[in-house]
């Protein structure tokens, strides 16, 4: 079994830690730790190991589930590893008794976060299906011709990392409705979806063939909870524990204690705060794309994928010049398979944003002044 290296891990690795300004980070940035109490009492395991069964309850209700429902994790990277291992790496499927997910294909909607294709790659086979530029629409016929009898799972990301494309409901449904008629499950990361400022109705709530995946991460600017979950039909959760076991065996104490205070009574406050946030340094890039003749698709979350400017061989030669000229980290479309594009993070505080984009200009200007 191989996997592949996570290109966008690896470039932030390279680059993250000395940089002065972090513009390709894809979620809203982090909340102060002094907002929440602290103190979980004793540090031992979240006991029952899957997380507490009434904050449990409580998660699935968002979604019309049941407690066994709902599995807690670290982060959505957990909760999409366990969710594929649980459909993929076992050919009779999560249920043997049902035909529902059984085999080792999946159908991946790319451009994604690459971990929604490397995974199950390293497991099973994987066909994609792209989102069209520019507006990354996605088609639900090339869906249909892409699923195969043994398709245990559809794998889309709404909204969409690195596009920042949101599918509509009938979109949605329409992909709901292929995974369903061809037994398989249709997986949406949603870890964005608190940031629109009308979301959908998650996958998971859809029915029988719907699991929904995400975390306090990127919405609420929880990265470093290590906090997430799958909601789902139970026998995908069961899968899905079976190998949890193996990983991390409970989600993160902390995770869960600051956790169930963000979507207590504090969340409404917590969500408000962010989504005004995205909106206002959203109207900032996108003046700042205006202003430089790029183009992009006008996002929801905090992530856009932006054209090249003129004067750059490619995304890598861009980010490359930019990070070593202006110490900034942009996200070379490389990594997402559009060497044609920059994928920008906008969703840190203003005054980063206006200064990190002020230093792009500069190393735009600069480039074009030297070929003039
Ligand atoms: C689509 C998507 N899923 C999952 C993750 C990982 O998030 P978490 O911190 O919840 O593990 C990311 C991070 O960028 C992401 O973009």
């Amino acid at each position: 079994m191989q996997i592949a290296e996570f290109g966008l891990e690896r470039w932030f690795d390279e680059h993250e830690h000395d940089a002065d300004l972090m513009l390709a980070e894809s979620g809203i940035r982090s909340l102060d730790a002094s907002r929440f109490d602290l103190d979980p009492g004793r540090l031992g395991y979240v006991i029952p190991t899957d997380g507490d069964p009434e904050f449990r309850a409580a998660v699935a209700d968002r979604y019309g589930r049941d407690a066994d429902e709902v599995a807690f994790t670290c982060g959505t990277q957990e909760a999409n590893f366990l969710t594929f291992l649980g459909l993929l790496a076992s050919a009779d499927g999560p249920d043997p008794d049902r035909d529902r997910g059984r085999g080792s294909h999946a159908v991946v909607v790319t451009p994604t976060y690459q971990a929604l294709s490397a995974v199950p790659e390293a497991f099973g086979e994987v066909t994609r299906v792209p989102l069209e530029p520019p507006r990354w629409t996605l088609a639900p016929d090339a869906l249909r011709e892409a699923v195969r009898p043994d398709t245990a799972v559809v794998v889309i990301n709404n909204p969409n990392n690195p596009t920042g494309r949101y599918h509509g409901e009938a979109t949605i449904r329409e992909a709901y409705a292929i995974a369903a008629d061809n037994d398989a499950y249709l997986l949406c990361d949603e870890v964005y979806r608190l940031l629109a400022d009308d979301p959908l109705p998650p996958v998971a709530s859809l029915g029988d063939h719907g699991i929904s995946t995400t975390s306090l991460t990127k919405a609420y600017g929880l990265a470093g909870l290590r906090f997430g979950w799958i909601a789902g039909p139970r026998e995908v959760i069961e899968a899905a524990l079976r190998w949890k076991d193996y990983t991390t065996i409970s989600p993160s104490l902390f995770g869960q204690h600051v956790a169930r205070q963000a979507l207590g009574r504090r969340e409404d406050r917590i969500l408000t705060e962010n989504r005004r946030l995205a909106r206002t340094n959203r109207e900032i890039t996108a003046e700042w794309v205006d202003r430089h003749d790029l183009d992009w698709l006008p996002p929801v979350g905090v992530n856009g994928f932006v054209t090249v400017p003129e004067g750059f061989a490619d995304a890598m030669d861009f980010c490359r010049t930019v990070v070593s000229e202006a110490s900034v980290v942009l996200a070379p479309g490389t990594l997402f398979g559009h060497p044609d594009r920059f994928r920008i993070g906008f969703g840190l505080p203003t005054e980063d944003l206006e200064e990190g984009l002020a230093r792009v200009g500069r190393v735009i200007r600069d480039r074009n002044a030297g070929q003039a």
